[in-house]
């Protein structure tokens, strides 16, 4: 493959002499003879290498680098320059330039000089591809060998771009964080992933929220809305709590994904979409399906790829990684100087069966951090774990083991709870609207049926504008 390259140089001669160098170097040269043709020609062919003169007619050589630079951090240019001082050389470093070369070097320079700067090149973008990819696995803290396999499976499959991904863990073992780094190392990540959680949307509001709909499918429908096939399409579309989905709606999701179209509530036109489905749950699906829960069909085909996500307590010592992790970052967040968890600590939270996983250590830590006093976190921050422990085996009831109990941090509760608002939101008013229109606008009726006051009802309509 040969790199695009321009070439912007007003004397004739020496752009013919750096046209012949780079083509036998495996170049692909194109020439420009003024800053402003350069400059439009850098924007139709996106060169990875600029050879720019510097003393140009209209905008000079040092103009033009900081613009392509500017516009395209990666294209690797060098200036050329008849005579090359220290301080243009500097000021064409400033602008972006990669090098200099004299128009007096000789070709052999030359050549040393452009495969230089392309091998640079290549080295840098390999760097910011290495930063990307740890950055992105950033977020997923922990070196144990359960953890490492994890963030194996989350590289296999996100090269794939198509393929299903079902992640299984129980609460808080850090699916979504799974589920967004899926995402991040695949081909999509350019586009936003889109995200949902199953259990939050109310069943009679799923299709809609899914497919979209069309105006006038149903009263209240005065628009049409796409849905979230459609929105996610191109990129990867999140459904957490897949086990939550009723029958129904696990048929057309099904459909959707074995056929790639949807269709809007409400409309006969196919809309075909293109979307990584990702799905989280803590049950167990087999179960599910054994019970008549879940359509086997559809197990089959989100367990495309299955990522399994082990319980905190059976990751060894990432529980104290992690707990160093978390202690740093609410320290900072907090202002406060916790540096040290001591070594009486470090037993009882390796001891700890952690039922809430990674979001209850992160919790503990969150509040060990809150009420510590100086750089030590010593065990009687840790008194909750070690009480419940003892309490439990005098018959004392654990909250942490029991079930349905919501170990999420106020703080992500809420974060979860604005990103279903917006959804509820607009299929609350279409309810309204609805409930209206079956009344025949009769406000104390709707508000009867809508299972609010009437009050309350004013209030919502004076709020949209009806
Ligand atoms: N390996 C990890 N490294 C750092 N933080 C983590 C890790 N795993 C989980 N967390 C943190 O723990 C909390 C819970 O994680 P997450 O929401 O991904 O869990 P979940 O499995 O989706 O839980 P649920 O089943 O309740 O939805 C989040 O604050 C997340 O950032
Ligand atoms: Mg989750």
């Amino acid at each position: 493959m040969s790199i695009r390259t321009l070439i912007i140089e007003d004397d004739r001669t020496y752009a013919r002499i750096l046209e012949r160098i780079t083509t036998n170097e495996g170049f692909e040269p194109a020439i420009a003879r003024t800053g402003e043709e350069g400059l439009e020609m850098a924007k139709e062919i996106s060169p990875a290498l600029v050879l720019c003169d510097i003393g140009l007619p209209g905008i000079d050589g040092i103009e033009v680098v900081r613009r392509i630079s500017a516009k395209e951090p990666g294209t690797v240019i060098i200036v050329v320059s008849g005579q090359a001082t220290v301080e243009n050389s500097v000021e064409a470093m400033r602008a972006g330039a990669f090098d200099i070369i004299q128009k007096t070097s000789d070709q052999d320079e030359i050549k040393l000089r452009l495969h230089r700067a392309m091998e640079a090149a290549n080295l840098r973008r390999q760097i910011e591809y290495l930063n990307m990819r740890d950055r992105d696995f950033g977020e997923i803290v922990g070196e144990s060998p359960t953890m490492q396999s994890v963030k194996k499976r989350i590289e296999e499959v996100a090269i794939s771009p198509s393929s299903t991904v079902l992640i299984v863990g129980d609460t808080g073992t850090g699916k979504e964080l799974v589920a967004r780094a899926v995402h991040r190392l695949s081909i999509r990540r350019n586009k936003p992933l889109i995200a949902v959680n199953c259990a939050a949307v109310p069943e009679n509001l799923m299709e809609s929220v899914f497919f979209g709909h069309e105006k006038g499918a149903f009263s209240g429908a005065d628009k049409t809305k796409t849905g979230l096939f459609e929105t996610a399409s191109g990129s990867s579309l999140f459904l957490d709590e897949i086990g939550e989905l009723d029958l129904r709606l696990q048929a057309k999701l099904l459909r959707a994904m074995e056929e790639k179209v949807i269709t809007r509530v409400g409309g006969v036109r196919e809309i075909p979409v293109d979307v990584r489905l990702i799905t989280a749950t803590n049950r167990d699906l087999t179960k599910e399906v054994s019970n008549g829960n879940f359509r086997e069909d559809l197990m089959y085909r989100i367990n495309g790829f299955k990522i399994d996500i082990p319980p905190l307590a059976n990751r060894g010592n990432d529980i104290l990684i992690l707990a160093r992790h978390f202690m740093f970052t609410f320290a900072k967040q907090l202002s406060k100087r916790a540096k040290i968890i001591d070594q009486e600590s470090e037993k009882i939270l390796m001891s700890y069966s952690f039922p809430g996983n990674v979001r209850q250590l992160r919790n503990l830590i969150e509040q060990a951090v809150i009420l510590s006093s100086g750089d030590i976190l010593g065990p009687d921050l840790f008194k909750g774990i070690t009480q419940n422990r003892e309490s439990s085996t005098t018959g004392v009831i654990d909250l942490w083991s029991q079930k349905g109990v919501d170990t999420r941090s106020l703080d992500e509760r809420w974060n979860a709870l604005e990103e279903q608002k917006k959804i509820l939101e607009d299929e609350e008013n279409i309810l309204i609207e609805e409930a209206l229109s079956t009344s025949g606008g009769t406000k104390t009726m709707a508000a009867k049926a809508l299972g609010i006051s009437r009050f309350a009802l004013q209030r919502r309509l004076k709020k949209i504008n009806l």
